[in-house]
């Protein structure tokens, strides 16, 4: 008999009426990258985690890197992250550039050891490396906060940020407060089988600081704010296709393709200079 890890289609069928009506929303509103629904979430999920703010990314590797990139770390800094969790979490800080700094497990609880975290610092300082450490990423690991006490009090002392990877916590509480609230910023994954999990890839970042959101929020997609992102202006109008850009042939199977203005298509070169169209200055 085999009994799966996560049952998604059991969980789905479990709450089907839900999960279709939400589903079906979201096409009917046409608000399939950001929009209301995304807003209504990072607002619910930043209130669930203690904070201010929610910034929801694509997925829990990138809601890692940007939190990086929000904290200013580049290929000049080093950053300390346990030697015991899924890639991402070091991938995060290749990704920028930064150097990885494996932090060696407490063997009782599996997460970051903060004494080990010490010696790595108190060595480096030693040895004046030519990066600096910058920050630091304690992960709560199959749902069990790190020693966080511990942790940001060695951050405080080397001067070095803290980044909770809560990719596995969602829910989880340490001494009474959430975790997502106890560094400068946290980063969630709501892959399918996570504890939250979406229909499809997704994740977030969460901070009090107001600074730190706002330059997430900006680094996430050139998004104009509070705009639904609906290539379809709201549902009234079909997306737009280029005239001419179709060499594979589709534009034959797409019900939005005006034939007879495709028929009268000239190429620009026939066209006299003065009577060429002016570039609409679109968003395709
Ligand atoms: C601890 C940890 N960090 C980060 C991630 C990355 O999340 P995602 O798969 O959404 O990119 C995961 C995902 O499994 C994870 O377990």
């Amino acid at each position: 008999m085999q009994i799966p890890l996560v049952d998604l289609k059991r969980q789905y069928q479990a709450i089907k009426p839900q999960i279709d009506e939400a589903i079906s929303k979201v096409i009917s509103d046409t608000a399939f990258v950001g929009g209301k629904y995304v807003r209504s979430f990072e607002e619910r999920f930043a209130s669930f985690c203690g904070v201010k703010h929610c910034i929801g990314v694509g997925n829990g590797t990138d809601a890692l890197y940007l939190a990086l990139k929000a904290l200013g770390v580049g290929p000049e800094d080093e950053v300390a992250v346990p030697a015991n969790s899924f890639i991402a979490t070091s991938e995060a800080v290749t990704m920028t550039g930064a150097r990885v700094a494996f932090v060696d497990m407490d063997p009782e609880t599996h997460n970051m050891d903060p004494n080990r975290l010490e010696d790595i610092l108190k060595e480096r300082d030693a040895r004046t490396s030519r990066r600096c450490f910058k920050a630091v990423i304690p992960v709560h690991l199959y749902g069990r906060p790190a020693d966080m006490d511990s942790i940001l009090e060695i951050a405080r002392r080397y001067g070095l940020r803290v980044i909770e990877d809560a990719a596995q916590a969602h829910g989880a509480s340490y001494k009474g407060r959430p975790v997502g609230s106890l560094g400068d910023l946290a980063c969630f994954s709501f892959y399918p089988g996570k504890n939250l999990g979406a229909y499809g890839d997704g994740g977030a970042v969460v901070t009090e600081d107001a600074e730190l959101a706002k330059r997430v929020r900006d680094a996430r997609r050139p998004w104009p704010a509070g705009e639904v992102q609906s290539r379809g202006g709201g549902g009234e109008q079909p997306p737009r296709r280029a005239p001419g850009c179709d060499p594979g042939g589709q534009a034959e199977a797409s019900p939005f393709v005006d034939r007879e203005a495709e028929a009268k298509r000239r190429p620009l070169q026939a066209v006299p200079p003065g009577e060429r169209p002016q570039d609409p200055g679109g968003d395709e």
